[in-house]
């Protein structure tokens, strides 16, 4: 796959050939938080092609041992693509196993062996990795968290979710204390800090936001913004709710390939603008790797 494009019939668990050394430092992206259901996997893919498409080598790495949404995703793009003939980007993909020793310290030896020699192989053929962390605290989310150059947090759109960010009065909106999911980012911030002496840029962006809920968008975002001083993460304007991210899985398609040969979606107002907000997405993550580089899509 020397253009990062697969072609129809690519075995995306085919070894990685490792011929040149990296040419320059790799980034890893995680996307994470403890709840299940808040986009991360619909934003990794999302990014994943939308990076391809910008003429970055990506690489994924799919850690839900147990819905692999990404996985899935990516072999129903593949048979999509053998199917239509079409030919779309493609990320190298590894997926990871939990271990199955049943001494705790033996299996989080193995999960972070796992862990690390995924991500070696990929930087050594990618410039980005995008990591797919699953729901739960488990070791093996944790170990990529702590592994993050850039965080992101997608985040539904409710102060059901918020909780585990962060605990505020209801009345003024005041961040009380951080919750489960800021601490444990916390610790990986100051492991990494400590271990590397780098940085964790953390993310947080807003999920299927409603125009329905007016009231609810804006508490949301203004405890969002008061956590955000807290405890120190920037803030992405987010994505809409939009049917077409429910619909596109089957086909392992994103945003980004209704236009393509083979795609029987018709290309709509509202896929221009959810576009746009995957653009302002990309454009608020600051990538160095895309610095100078022009948005096309
Ligand atoms: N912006 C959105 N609009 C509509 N549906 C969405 C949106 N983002 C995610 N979804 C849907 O929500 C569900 C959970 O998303 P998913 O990416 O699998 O979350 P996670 O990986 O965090 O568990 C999926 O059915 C997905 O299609
Ligand atoms: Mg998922």
């Amino acid at each position: 796959m020397a253009d990062g494009y697969g072609h129809p019939g690519t075995d995306t668990s085919a070894p990685l050939v490792l011929k040149d050394p990296p040419p320059k430092p790799c980034r890893v992206i995680v996307v994470g938080n403890e709840k299940g259901g808040a986009g991360k996997s619909t934003v990794s893919v999302h990014l994943a092609i939308a990076l391809m498409r910008m003429g970055l080598r990506v690489g994924v790495i799919d850690l839900d041992v147990r819905q692999r949404t990404l996985t899935r995703y990516m072999e129903n793009r593949n048979r999509w693509m053998q199917s239509t003939g079409a030919q779309l980007p493609l990320p190298e993909i590894i997926r990871i196993d939990g271990s199955t020793e049943r001494d705790l310290d033996l299996a989080e030896q193995e999960e972070s062996r796992r862990f690390n020699e995924a991500v070696a192989r990929l930087r050594a053929v990618c410039s980005v990795i995008l990591v797919d962390a699953p729901g739960g605290n488990t070791h093996l989310s944790r170990t990529a968290h702590m592994t993050a150059d850039t965080l992101i947090t997608p985040l539904n759109d409710s102060f059901v979710d918020f909780d585990l960010l962060g605990d505020v009065n209801p009345q003024t909106l005041e961040v009380l204390r951080p919750s489960f999911y800021s601490e444990m980012v916390w610790q990986c911030r100051k492991n990494k800090a400590r271990t590397l002496r780098q940085p964790i840029d953390w993310i947080v962006m807003r999920n299927r936001m409603s125009p329905l809920e007016a009231r609810n968008k804006r508490k949301v975002g203004e405890a969002l913004n008061n956590l955000a001083k807290r405890i120190g993460f920037r803030l992405a304007p987010g994505l809409s709710e939009r049917v077409i991210y429910r619909e596109l899985f089957p086909a392992g398609l994103t945003l980004l390939d209704l236009t393509e040969q083979g795609s029987n979606t018709s290309f709509t107002m509202s896929h221009v603008a959810a576009r746009q907000e995957l653009r302002d997405l990309l454009i608020l993550l600051r990538l160095p790797e895309l610095a100078g580089v022009e948005l096309v899509f």
